[in-house]
């Protein structure tokens, strides 16, 4: 597990954009799995400068978003789907038919869930996924105490993630109770992982994921058993971190070879 502070969560999400960028170039046909939210966007923003200055190729890749509101038709400002075009798709190359994000409207909601996992097992694994964190220690919408074998399935958020999530909603709109979401076996399962939490909100969180003992109530706990799994931090996500001194320590000495 790695874990890196950052001077800022520009500079981090600058990081991991790179890290995205090496995993296309070397494998032009790459699976990623992608997140929503805030922390992301940084991201996005810089990939779509890869895009267009440096010719990053999308052409080929397939993505796999994490989750979706359930009842939010795809238009909708709120909805991940909506999200994800204007935050990203529409600016880059990449083929409408290759990106895939759970459908909030579908009928049989179970089906459509186990489809999602056959697409992505069909697709040959995701290659990286990115993540954000809530300020509960849940990834995508695997809320605590979500088990940590998981699968894509429908969820019930709780009131805490609907209130921190209601800023993407207009004032007085009712966020959705329900979600379908990857699980945390779907995740885990990810070749290679890169979470992102920024902000002194998500300090408690980053301390318990990355330091406390793996449990199912704080499911990002679990990415300490990921052979490839790596925390992006800045200093207000890193204030409560025990080891802080040394991953700084560690990240400056990396040899040469290692560096992103
Ligand atoms: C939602 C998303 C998560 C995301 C979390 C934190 O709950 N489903 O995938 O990690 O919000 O988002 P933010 O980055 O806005 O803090």
């Amino acid at each position: 597990m790695e874990v890196i502070i950052n001077p800022s969560a520009q500079a981090a999400a600058n990081l991991a954009a790179r890290k995205i960028a090496g995993v296309v170039r070397a494998k032009p046909s790459a699976v990623l799995g992608l997140a929503t939210g805030g922390s992301p966007v940084p991201v996005y923003r810089e990939l779509i400068r890869l895009h267009q200055e440096e010719g990053l190729d999308f052409s080929r890749v397939t993505t796999f978003n994490l989750d979706e509101y359930i009842g939010l038709r795809p238009s909708h400002p709120a909805s991940y789907h909506h999200f994800m075009w204007e935050c990203l798709f529409r600016h880059i190359n990449v083929c409408s038919e290759r990106v895939h994000i759970p459908d909030g409207l579908a009928h049989d909601i179970p089906a459509s869930c186990n489809a999602y996992e056959t697409a992505i097992r069909d697709a040959g694994g995701i290659d990286l996924q990115l993540l954000g964190i809530g300020t509960d220690g849940h990834i995508a919408f695997n809320e605590p105490a979500s088990s940590l074998a998981s699968r894509t399935r429908i969820k019930t958020l709780s009131e805490r993630t609907r209130r921190d999530n209601a800023s993407f909603f207009a004032e007085g709109e009712e966020v959705p109770h329900h979600v379908i979401t990857m699980g945390v076996g779907t995740i885990m399962e990810a070749r290679e992982v890169v979470l992102l939490g920024f902000g002194a909100a998500k300090a408690d969180a980053m301390l318990a994921a990355i330091e406390g003992p793996v449990t199912q109530m704080v499911p990002a706990s679990v990415l300490q058993f990921h052979e490839r799994a790596c925390f992006l931090l800045d200093d207000a996500s890193a204030a409560k971190l025990q080891r802080a001194d040394y991953y700084r320590h560690v990240f400056a000495n990396k040899p040469g070879w290692q560096r992103v």
